[in-house]
């Protein structure tokens, strides 16, 4: 009797673990701008690391249905070089169908041997890769430029580009806690994954731990507000795993952010 009744604690538990990384959700971000006339619809996709359970019919019919301006990617899509590049480029070939702006910068799990390749592969789908680089353009008449950082991050490469920055300044960055230190003041957003939301969460009280932040981090997960001028931070939490296929009260997710114009 007691074995059967672990076998099923077991069974569930297992159930509930395996759903939290397959039924992915979507975080609202909401952000507001003088930069800005209307609104731009961004959609952040990061740490992906190649979540074979993500149903991608799915996540595409979600994404469209936001009718975003542009796709942006903030690293770790690929789980490591010695696992096949398909994992990851068949979510940039389904979302590729979406015919929208795909921009991307690249996380730790994406560095090494290996590198090349992928990022000739990402090319080839038409994903625009910035390795310490701005991209510039327009949206619904609005000026814009993406800083997108290489991971390390480096203060020194990042002054230098948003000094070149005009018009409402996106920042895509794998991690948050450098980036934090060498805010301008000028940016307009921050978008940033790494953390996964500490993979297993306690509610009420959040991460155990997170990749580059710690134990009980601060900024494990969600919006910050950073620096004298309260720039906007976003801390995103991830459609994948990595290491152990695990998550606890934290299920998989990607976010739809608006961002609105404010009067002067
Ligand atoms: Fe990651």
């Amino acid at each position: 009797m007691i074995y059967s009744l672990i076998g099923l604690v077991l069974f569930f538990g297992l159930f509930y673990l395996y759903l939290q990384s397959k039924m992915f959700t979507v975080f609202h971000v909401n952000v507001q701008s003088k930069k800005v006339q209307g609104e731009l619809r961004l959609i952040q996709i990061t740490d992906y690391h190649g979540n074979p359970w993500i149903d991608l019919e799915k996540l595409k019919t979600s994404i469209l249905a936001f009718k975003p301006d542009i796709l942006l990617f903030t690293g770790d899509m690929q789980d490591n070089f010695d696992v096949p590049l398909e994992r990851s480029l068949r979510l940039f070939r389904t979302l590729r169908e979406l015919n929208l702006p795909m921009v991307a910068v690249l996380g730790n799990h994406e560095q090494g041997e290996g590198k090349e390749q992928y990022e000739e592969a990402l090319k080839a789908l038409g994903v625009k890769l910035l390795k310490n680089e701005c991209y510039q353009g327009k949206i619904r008449g609005n000026l814009f430029t993406i800083i997108g950082m290489d991971h390390p991050f480096h203060a020194s490469l990042y002054t230098p580009l948003m000094r070149q920055s005009t018009g409402y300044t996106l920042v895509l960055c794998h991690a948050s806690k450098l980036i934090r230190e060498a805010v301008t003041g000028e940016e307009g957003l921050i978008l940033t994954g790494h953390t996964h939301g500490g993979q297993g969460r306690i509610p009420g009280i959040g991460a155990v731990y997170a990749p580059g932040e710690g134990f009980f981090p601060k900024y494990d997960k969600g919006l910050y507000h950073i620096g004298e001028k309260r720039i906007p931070l976003y801390v995103n939490s991830g459609l994948g795993n990595t290491f152990l296929p695990l998550r606890a009260f934290n299920a998989v997710a990607y976010a739809q952010i608006r961002i609105r114009g404010e009067e002067e």
